[in-house]
């Protein structure tokens, strides 16, 4: 009888180094590709280029592959328990990392019906994270980058998100990187925030930056970073003006635009009930969210409703009516804001949000109550976090003891210790050489 060979791939950019396993493991009988799926591989790296369905035409086109199914999760067992195959190949690549317990379970559990592990030599000279790199200097185009939000949506727990509001800000979004035990964290895309666009001009948060200066920033940013674009719309102005917004928004790639349910002069949230801020009515913002939903050409842009109700102190009652309103309205995500030190109004919300019929996903911003991780988020129902202001307020306190060094001692030999070397900010962009 034909034995079977299980092998497990992500296959986002395809070179010699999986033909090779490939070829190995047709050599020992037939093919089944367990290709993983779009939300196995956001468990433990960065989102494939390419989505589960592109990937799987392609594998399924390579000579040598029989079949190829989905493997829903990093962990191979609950395929290879199904399956049964007589052996499992895999590159040797994954004695480290986050891979080593993974490969430690499939030795355990081939053991069961006398299966054997098989490992290939790593391919000399190709890597795919020097493949990724290339393409992250290729760049991105508006579609792909726009597409990109609603691909996080359906594959992350939860889509975190961090204030950008100029290039540079934008490639430390882009770039930063943690790992933690073998798999890497990173923010999967950016906030366009008003108030720190507007701090970042000097002025103050009140939609004084008109949007063909919002705009500028985007494209600063969209210049050089490849990842999903949030923008922050304010009240998206009047109806008639916010239908071109859309449409200027959605030709550069951005992915979605938030607006809240406030009129006339419009000030920042976390200012509560301490500045006069008045709520629009949930008939002239339905409105107003349909009207763009008409105005957008493509499938994939998102128009997120934010709701001020808690902000203005209206109550979880309101806050919970509107949600509902704008989500007929036409709404593909509801942002509910709150100012208050403390989760709870907030995770209220999140439990009657929970349990409506309707739901679209939810985007938390906890800057006031910061003190809720992401895992509490999570479980609450949230689907995307923003860091909405935290790049420009660590900058700030850092520039001002900068110049005050300067002044203080006459010199700028005391704050050295404080800045980057000069030889880092000279590389630290690519091509300056
Ligand atoms: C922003 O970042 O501009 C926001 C969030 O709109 S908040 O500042 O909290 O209103
Ligand atoms: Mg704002």
């Amino acid at each position: 009888m034909t034995k079977k060979v299980y092998v497990g791939m992500s296959a986002d950019l395809i070179h010699p180094g999986h033909l090779n396993i490939i070829k190995e493991a047709q050599k020992l009988g037939e093919v089944i590709v367990g290709l993983l799926t779009d939300k196995a591989i956001a468990s433990y790296k960065r989102l494939p280029y390419l989505d589960y369905e592109q990937r799987r035409i392609i594998v399924e086109n390579i000579k040598g592959v029989n079949q190829v199914i989905p493997q829903e999760t990093l962990d191979y067992i609950p395929n290879l328990t199904q399956i049964k195959p007589d052996f499992v190949v895999h590159g040797d690549d994954w004695k480290t990392g986050v891979q080593k317990e993974v490969r430690a379970r499939v030795i355990d559990v081939l053991k069961e019906w006398g299966g054997e592990l098989v490992e290939i030599g790593y391919t000399q000279g190709i890597s795919s994270t020097k493949l990724n790199q290339h393409l992250k200097e290729i760049g991105t185009t508006p579609a792909i980058r726009m597409k990109r939000f609603k691909r996080l949506l359906q594959s992350k727990p939860i889509v975190r998100l961090m204030e950008a509001h100029n290039g540079l800000t934008g490639l430390i979004v882009e770039n930063t990187q943690i790992n933690i035990d073998g798999a890497t964290k990173e923010f999967d895309g950016m906030w366009l925030s008003s108030l720190t666009d507007s701090t970042a001009k000097g002025k103050p948060d009140i939609e004084c930056v008109d949007v063909t200066s919002r705009m500028n920033t985007i494209n600063d940013i969209l210049e050089v970073t490849t990842k999903p674009i949030i923008f922050d719309g304010d009240t998206g102005g009047i109806t008639e003006h916010f239908v071109f917004t859309v449409k200027s928004l959605e030709r550069l790639g951005v992915s979605a635009v938030i607006i809240e349910d406030k009129i006339g002069l419009k000030k920042n949230s976390l200012f509560g009930t301490d500045v006069v801020q008045t709520q629009d009515s949930i008939e002239n913002f339905s409105h107003k969210i349909a009207s763009g939903k008409k105005a957008q050409v493509t499938e994939d842009f998102m128009i997120i409703a934010r709701v001020e109700s808690l902000i203005l102190k209206n109550g979880i009652n309101d806050a919970v009516t509107r949600a509902k309103a704008y989500i007929a309205a036409g709404a593909d995500g509801i942002m509910i804001h709150s100012k208050e030190k403390s989760p709870a109004e907030i995770l209220e919300f999140c439990s009657i949000y929970k349990t409506l019929e309707n739901r679209v996903p939810l985007i938390i911003v906890p800057s006031s109550y910061n003190s809720v991780y992401e895992n509490e988020l999570i479980a609450a129902g949230a689907n995307v976090v923003i860091y909405a202001n935290h790049l420009l307020r660590s900058a700030y306190p850092a520039m001002i003891e900068t110049a005050q060094s300067i002044l203080r001692h006459g010199r700028s030999l005391e704050c050295d210790q404080k800045v980057m070397p000069i030889r880092e900010i000279l590389t630290l962009i690519n091509g300056g050489e």
